[in-house]
């Protein structure tokens, strides 16, 4: 497979001091949904997540909890493996700032930063929030806190600056002449007018405590954090081996998905790092809102964190995926509630999407000898849902491309609705008494609008998608998006029995 193919997607690493949750699940799925659609349309994906190890904010977590913080990373990195594979994460790579490769990879870039003029030694004297792992300006602060609300602390310290401040215009060009290089626009117009406040060199080195990577040649200095963990993205594909088949196939990379919070690190601070090193920026920085839980911010100390697991527990995995992505805008923020999500759960996949497939199988069970129908001399009508489901792959293309992963759900639902009300109207159960095969070719094309819903509902639901096609017997060499025209199920072929893909969920009264 060619370069043009290739596509490099990451989530951000997260943080070891925390135990995962809703905010680090979404991050993971939307980028899972994108490389598995990816892989699916023939592109040859690497998809990378893992720990953000070193740092203040990960030293001081491995104190409190009284374990050296090398320890302390190894044990909750697996929290964060074990998130993913729950999730039915397909991530290529997991990496951790804590392994060799990482650490040789961030000496390199260092070293090619100070050879070439863009790290200097200076003093750094002002505020630090080790919350945010962010510095911050005195007009920066609101009631003397983070403009997160984080605390922060005043530092003074030897310190190596990147020449950030030099940097700012070839920022707007870079802005300007890649239009999507940040999503959605609300944050690009938010970086360019931070860009064009000035910029001002960037502390990158602390000497006050230890738990990090070495700066070359200078060993009282470890790495900002930042720099640290945003090198991982290179780390990942080979660098500092640049002619390495992997750097070559996947840099730059085509997605960094983060966090609203995260987006000045990655839409700055980072194409500042990689152009000032010689290095082409990623393609484009993508960045979603943040879930609030029944209208309260969500944070330990109310004790009101949403746990992935107990949601995949609750109300099942794949309803967890598409939950999460189909109730609020890619982008936006969301409020997550309970009510709501048995309620969307119910509507679009136990009843929309499950009685479907289930009433047409049913059918075709009973009334076809338990096999394909063929479509017979098709109607306007017919034609017309065909069109819709075929005209689906190009539109979901243009969604996925621009992270419009709500979008991707909707477009598919409205073929979905348009499925059933075409069922409702042709009644193929009164059909079966006055016109057998006019019921054959309904109940063939809502076979065949399923079996093209089916395979592209796999980037969202892998194993109802699976189970979906597996009732239709559609071969595992016909899922990929190229078998939408190529697949198209044999007339006679057999079926197996069906069964329900979806439960309904029992909805408790409304207090
Ligand atoms: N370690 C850094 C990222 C370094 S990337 C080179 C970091 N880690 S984090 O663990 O704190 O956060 C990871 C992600 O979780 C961020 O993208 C953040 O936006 C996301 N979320 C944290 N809380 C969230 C919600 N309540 N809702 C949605 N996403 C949220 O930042």
């Amino acid at each position: 497979m060619g370069q043009d193919s290739a596509f490099f997607i990451t989530t951000p690493i997260y943080y070891v001091n925390d135990k995962p949750h809703i905010g680090h699940a979404y991050t993971t799925l939307a980028c899972d949904v994108i490389a598995r659609f990816m892989r699916l349309d023939g592109r040859k994906v690497h998809f990378l997540t893992g720990t953000d190890e070193h740092g203040q904010k990960v030293e001081k977590s491995a104190e409190a909890a009284g374990k050296p913080p090398l320890q302390f990373c190894d044990e909750v990195s697996t929290n964060f493996r074990t998130l993913a594979r729950t999730l039915n994460i397909s991530n290529d790579d997991f990496i951790r700032t804590t392994e060799p490769r990482h650490i040789a990879a961030c000496q390199a870039l260092w070293q090619e930063l100070l050879a070439r003029e863009e790290i200097y030694l200076g003093a750094y004297e002002g505020w630090y929030s080790v919350r945010d792992e962010a510095f911050y300006t005195e007009g920066e602060l609101v009631d003397g806190k983070a403009p997160t609300g984080a605390p922060v602390e005043w530092v003074k310290e030897p310190s190596y600056f990147f020449r950030l401040s030099a940097w700012g215009d070839r920022l707007l060009q870079h802005y300007d002449e890649n239009p999507d290089f940040i999503g959605p626009d609300s944050r690009r117009n938010e970086v360019i007018s931070f860009v064009k406040g000035g910029l001002k060199d960037l502390s990158v080195s602390r000497t006050s405590f230890s738990w990090g990577i070495p700066v070359p040649g200078d060993p009282a200095h470890i790495m900002y954090v930042w720099l640290d963990a945003l090198t991982n993205y290179l780390t990942a594909v080979g660098y500092p081996d640049v002619e390495s088949e992997s750097f070559q196939t996947f840099w730059p990379a085509n997605l960094h998905m983060v966090g609203k919070d995260i987006v000045r690190f990655h839409a700055v601070y980072w194409p500042a790092f990689l152009m000032a090193a010689g290095i082409a920026p990623p393609k484009a920085v993508f960045a979603h809102g943040w879930w609030t839980n029944e209208g309260q911010k969500i944070s330990k100390s109310l004790g009101n964190v949403i746990d992935p697991y107990a949601l995949v527990e609750n109300y099942g995995l794949d309803q967890t995926r598409f939950f999460l992505l189909r109730e609020v805008p890619f982008g936006q923020d969301g409020d997550f509630s309970h009510r709501t999500m048995l309620l969307r759960i119910n509507a679009d996949l136990a009843n929309n999407l499950g009685n479907l497939v289930q009433r047409v199988l049913t059918q075709v069970q009973k009334n076809c000898g338990a096999a394909v129908p063929a479509i017979q001399s098709p109607s306007g009508e017919d034609q017309v849902l065909l069109a819709q489901a075929y005209a689906l792959l190009p539109a979901l293309r243009e969604h996925i491309a621009k992270s419009e992963l709500h979008q991707f759900l909707n477009r598919l639902w409205d073929v979905i609705n348009e499925a059933n009300r075409y069922i409702d109207r042709e009644a193929p159960w009164t059909l079966k008494k006055t016109d057998p095969p006019r019921m054959a070719t309904v109940l063939a094309v809502l076979v065949e609008v399923i079996r093209v819903v089916g395979i592209l509902l796999q980037p969202v639901m892998p194993d109802s998608a699976a189970k979906i096609l597996d009732l239709l017997a559609v071969p595992n060499g016909d899922r990929g998006f190229s078998a939408i025209e190529t697949g198209i199920l044999a007339a006679g072929a057999p079926l197996p029995p069906p069964s329900g893909v979806f439960p309904r969920l029992p909805v408790p009264e409304a207090p």
